[in-house]
Order: C-alpha cells, then sequence, then structure tokens
C-alpha cells in the first residue's frame, strides 16, 4: 500500500510545537524538525494495541528492541553490534549531553558550525569550554575545515562534537573526510561524538551514509555514535534514542554520567522505535521521492541561495544579501515560520523544513519567494 504524504493534517489541537508557535497568525511553520506527514499505520497500530491494556506502570525494555536496531544497522549500514555496545536513552539530545560528562572538568570540546543548536549549548551545560570551527562554504558545499581544526586544538580539547548527515548543511561526510576527522581524532588523542539520528534521510542518490564508527573502524573505540528512528518516522515526542559506544570504560563512564537525571524512554516509545526499526516496508523509500520533489520545488524557488543539500529534510538558504535586521520577523511578516541561522551559529542564513504536503508547501513557497524579493 502506497504511503500518503499529500493530506494536509489539521494539527491544531494536538498542541503541536510546530504548529502552537504560529497559533492565532496567518504564518505557517517551516521551522522545527517535525514532518508534517501522519506517522505509518505499521507505528500506530501496536501503540493502539498497547493502550488496550489499562495499565501503564513501570516498564522493562523489551529485549526485542535492542534486536530490533542490531538487525536494523546491520541491514541499512552494514555495521554488526554486539547489544552490549548499546546504551538505551529518552533522546539524542540527552545523550550528547551524557557524552560530554564523560569528560574530566578542566576539557575543551572542539564543534564545526553552523550546527544544530543544542550542540552550541553542550559545553556550558556541562561547565566546560568550547572552541566553534566554522565549516568551510566552497562552491555552495559546506565542508569541515580541517586546517581550522587543526589550528583550535589545544591540550585542552578532549571531544569533537558532529551531526552526520549535518544539520543545518544537509551535508552527508565522504568517506575521505570521515577519515580524515579519523585520523585527526586520533592523532590527537581524542573521543568523537556523531549524532546520526539523519542517516536515514539521504536524498542524493550519489551519496551514502557511512556510520564513522563502523567505516573508520581504527576510531572505533573512541567513538560514541548516536541513533534513533524518530526522525525517519515523524515520531520525535516518543523519545528514544540509543548510543554506540565500543569502549567498554567509555560506555561505563557515559552510563555513570546518567545519575538518576535521564529517564528511560517508556513502554509507548520502545513499541513505536522497535516498529520503525523492523520496518522494511516502501516507506523509506517513498518518503524520499516525495522529499526530492519537494526539494526540487523549493530550489526553484530558492536556487542559488541553496547550499548543496544531500540529506535530511532541512534546507539552509544563504540570505546574507538581504542585510535583514529582524531576520525571523521579516519572515513572519511575509506569513512563515523559520528558523533564524544565527540560533545554530551562523548568521545570515534560514533553514527551511520543506517536510510538507505539496499543498502546504507550495503555499509556504508562494511566501519564500516574495520574502526573498525583498530589499
Ligand atoms: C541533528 C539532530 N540531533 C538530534 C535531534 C533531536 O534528537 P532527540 O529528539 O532524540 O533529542 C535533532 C532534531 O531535530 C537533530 O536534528
Amino acid at each position: 500500500m502506497p504511503y500518503r504524504f499529500d493530506q494536509i493534517i489539521d494539527r491544531s489541537q494536538s498542541h503541536s510545537t510546530k504548529w502552537e508557535k504560529y497559533a492565532g497568525r496567518d504564518i505557517l511553520p517551516f521551522w522545527v524538525a517535525d514532518m508534517d506527514f501522519a506517522a505509518p499505520e505499521f507505528i500506530l497500530e501496536p501503540l493502539r494495541e498497547r493502550l488496550e491494556h489499562p495499565m501503564l506502570g513501570y516498564t522493562e525494555r523489551p529485549a526485542s528492541l535492542s534486536e530490533a536496531f542490531r538487525s536494523w544497522l546491520a541491514h541499512h549500514f552494514r555495521w554488526q553490534v554486539p547489544t552490549e555496545w548499546l546504551v538505551w536513552l529518552p533522546g539524542v539530545v540527552p545523550g550528547i549531553n551524557m557524552a560530554v560528562r564523560t569528560l574530566a572538568a578542566d576539557s575543551r570540546l572542539l564543534i564545526p558550525t553552523p550546527i544544530y543548536y543544542p550542540f552550541l549549548g553542550l559545553a556550558e551545560n556541562a561547565g566546560l569550554d568550547h572552541r566553534l570551527v566554522p565549516l568551510q562554504l566552497s562552491d555552495g558545499v559546506w565542508k569541515m575545515d580541517m586546517d581550522a581544526m587543526a589550528q583550535a586544538v589545544d591540550a585542552r580539547v578532549r571531544m569533537v562534537c558532529i551531526a552526520n548527515p549535518q544539520n543545518p548543511t544537509g551535508r552527508v561526510y565522504s568517506l575521505k573526510e570521515l577519515e580524515a576527522l579519523a585520523e585527526f581524532i586520533e592523532r590527537h588523542d581524542l573521543i568523537l561524538v556523531s549524532d546520526e539520528i539523519h542517516c536515514s534521510l539521504v536524498l542524493d542518490p550519489k551519496v551514502q551514509h557511512l556510520p564513522i564508527a563502523s567505516a573508520v573502524p581504527d576510531i572505533a573505540e573512541r567513538t560514541i555514535s548516536l541513533f534513533a528512528a524518530t526522525k525517519t518516522y515523524n515520531i520525535p515526542a516518543l523519545g528514544c534514542a540509543v548510543a554506540v559506544i565500543p569502549n567498554a570504560e567509555l560506555r561505563k563512564r557515559f552510563i555513570g554520567t546518567r545519575a538518576d537525571l535521564v529517564a528511560s524512554p517508556g513502554p509507548l516509545a520502545y513499541i513505536a522505535s522497535e516498529a520503525a526499526f523492523n520496518d522494511r516496508s516502501s516507506w523509506v523509500p517513498e518518503l524520499i521521492v516525495q522529499l526530492r520533489k519537494n526539494l526540487a520545488e523549493l530550489r526553484q524557488v530558492a536556487g542559488h541561495r541553496m547550499s548543496h543539500l544531500e540529506a535530511t529534510y532541512l534546507a539552509w538558504l544563504d540570505i546574507r544579501d538581504l542585510q535583514l535586521n529582524d531576520v525571523s520577523g521579516h519572515f513572519e511578516s511575509h506569513g512563515l515560520g523559520l528558523s533564524n541561522g544565527a540560533q545554530f551559529g551562523c548568521e545570515g542564513f534560514v533553514r527551511f523544513n520543506f517536510a510538507a504536503p505539496p499543498d502546504l508547501l507550495a503555499q509556504g513557497l508562494e511566501r519564500l519567494s516574495r520574502a526573498l524579493e525583498k530589499k
């Protein structure tokens, strides 16, 4: 059965974060990374079934969840991991915050930017320090700048934190880039945190996502890789993520940071993520077809402003020439709720979430076209 990506579903009664922000105003939301597509029935059905049972008590994580994840990772990325490497979490963001807490008190992080904004708060949350290293924009492609990384590293730097696929630029780091990064990690005796939550959303047919710990096994022992099904299946409210940590000592330190502060996912989250990791249907391929069509529509309007996008449903648009004092206000005045690039550590850009049914996207693009004309 083909999946439906063309229906506009009213989210006004669902306390949707994306839509509530502009409730009562004629502003269409294309900001937070949440798709305006219904989650598939093969996830909703087992949730309904579970709710037939009236008890929602404390729940053990089913062993079948780890099995589903391991087989998903092996199937899609040919990475075989033993169960003991896995640490289940209520989200990737708690996971990256736990990862930095494995470090000693005077440690410093290196973070290539722009990046998903919670990365920018990691050091401060843990009482540490960070150095932000801008990605290099060359011919519309954002790349890690290894020379700048080498200049930024010092004896206090203990960890590099990346997102791959990259949010907000939509890059998927190539094997060559991952090898260069791995060599850097090893040379400076660092730990690498790799957030791979968008790994199933590769839109460019010429590109393949490579989990760094498996693509460059020499540094696997230095890695904390994070995965979740929540982006791909549009179930971010059912927070559930998993850290893959091959090194036993690092894993122990990681688990130690949990300190009764980070709860376990609940039964509904387990059920939804297990159904997602077990999915081998046409959901992801069909979603990708829709996202590619949407991307082509967006390109018609945003054209030269768009960075080269390989993955995710988040486009990164260059608006530097508009010289806006109030970026959010400008787009809102044209009826659009976008994410301001400053939030990701890069002014003069906006992020546009194009995971919307075609008719809704068309309305947004009409508004975007006018907003980008501004002088
Ligand atoms: C790169 C990246 N990491 C993590 C998250 C959020 O993860 P979680 O909801 O599991 O904390 C997002 C959400 O947009 C993201 O884009």
